[in-house]
């Protein structure tokens, strides 16, 4: 029987995913409720992903968590959130009858370890990936089944939506226990093959407004934000679902730069003004738009989340020469030959006439690099034992 075991463990991985339409702002702070549903694309994980590993022992005297390699405070609220909630819905299944699903006491404590396979540092969300990861990686060693977005979202909102692959949307739900307010699939990863992500590192720098304070602020100060949770996003989340069944670039790629561009003024609605952008990000929205005014037609799309750096969406067909432009906006300092990362590229040159469109001066180190990506499939359970980051021990493998 598993309870036998010394310790069991268990190690999942998820992706980080990013929203075309926008999550800004909670309506109930304590069960992560937002204002208004949004929708977002998986990223696949063989460029962006979380690992982690839980192991549960008789033996633990306390719940413990290290984060790429580093001791970290199991205290935090939202963590103590996600572990509860996991407890809780593990109970509720032994309670119902269960009980052998459920195969340890639940009072055993818990050995999380966790990391991503790109840097932290970048600025690129890690907390949906990490706290999707922990949800699910949480439930496979309790046992728990079903949806696990009150979960995940208990640890970061956009975390729910890391739960699924493919095109995936939060509905906000109406209900004040939280119990509607979830995450779904809207397309698997395989509806859409032509479509490209391009990751644009634009600077490494640790934001200065993380997003729970600052959509907090926009919440009391930005009529903007509740005109457009009330009046708005309803209607964009019909068109932008549509864009994607029928898998309408042109559309899809609009709404996109809309809701991006809404969001960022409703933060500078908020009040004290809160700016996530900087010269280099409003230089690639200008580049994406001077890039789709010379096609006459749209065949990149831009969005931002709360820092610089920016996501790209176009097709297959269009990468190599839209990262042609980027080189020729933004040339790579040093480092040339890493300046593009995951899938690869087919160099292709930059005709005459889009230099001649893209006529500013360039500005050398802009963007440090590109992390060229696709859609992706939801949270894996890895089977190898040798994936665990926890030794036999319930302790980080390779930590002295
Ligand atoms: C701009 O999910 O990070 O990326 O729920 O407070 O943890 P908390 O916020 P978080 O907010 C994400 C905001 C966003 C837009 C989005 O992903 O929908």
């Amino acid at each position: 029987m598993a309870s036998e075991k010394p310790l069991v463990a268990v190690t999942c991985t998820a992706p980080v995913n990013i929203a075309v339409i926008k999550y800004w702002g909670k309506r109930d702070e304590e069960l992560v409720l937002p204002i208004n549903s949004s929708l977002s694309v998986t990223l696949h994980q063989d460029q962006l992903k979380t690992t982690t590993t839980a192991a549960i022992s008789k033996d633990f005297s306390e719940d413990r968590i290290w984060l790429n390699g580093r001791e970290e405070d199991m205290g935090q609220p939202r963590l103590q959130a996600c572990l509860r909630e996991i407890r809780r819905l593990a109970r509720k299944r032994r309670n119902a009858g269960d009980g052998d699903l459920v195969p340890l006491n639940l009072n055993y404590r818990v050995h999380v370890a966790s990391v991503n396979n790109f840097p932290t540092a970048a600025g690129l969300a890690s907390s949906a990936a990490g706290y999707a990861c922990l949800a699910y990686t949480l439930a496979q060693v309790y046992g728990v089944e079903g949806n696990l977005s009150e979960v995940a979202r208990r640890g970061s909102g956009s975390a729910c939506r890391s739960l699924y692959g493919g095109f995936v949307e939060w509905q906000m739900g109406e209900q004040t226990d939280g119990k509607d307010s979830i995450a779904r699939q809207v397309a698997p990863e395989v509806h859409w093959p032509q479509l490209r992500v391009l990751v644009l590192v634009v600077s490494a720098e640790k934001k200065l407004t993380g997003s729970t304070v600052g959509m907090q602020t926009s919440v009391e100060t930005s009529a903007l934000l509740k005109f457009r949770a009330e009046s708005v996003v309803p209607a964009r989340m019909r068109e932008m679902a549509r864009c994607i069944q029928e898998r309408d670039f042109h559309g899809f790629a609009q709404l996109t730069m809309k809701d991006s561009n809404q969001f960022h003024a409703t933060c500078l609605d908020t009040f004290p003004p809160i700016s996530y952008l900087n010269d280099i990000s409003r230089r690639i929205i200008q580049l994406v738009h001077h890039f789709n005014a010379h096609y006459g037609q749209t065949k990149v799309a831009y969005t931002f989340d709360a820092g610089p750096n920016a996501v790209i969406f176009t097709l297959d067909d269009t990468v190599a020469e839209f990262v042609a432009a980027v080189r020729h906006s933004f040339p790579p300092a040093a480092n040339g030959d890493k300046f593009l990362k995951g899938l690869q590229v087919t160099p292709a040159p930059l005709s005459d006439e889009l230099k001649a469109a893209l006529a500013w001066e360039p500005i050398p180190g802009g963007v440090q690099y590109i992390i060229v990506t696709q859609v992706g499939p939801g949270p894996q359970v890895l089977n190898d034992p040798n994936a665990h980051l926890l030794g036999s021990d319930g302790l980080p493998k390779g930590a002295a």
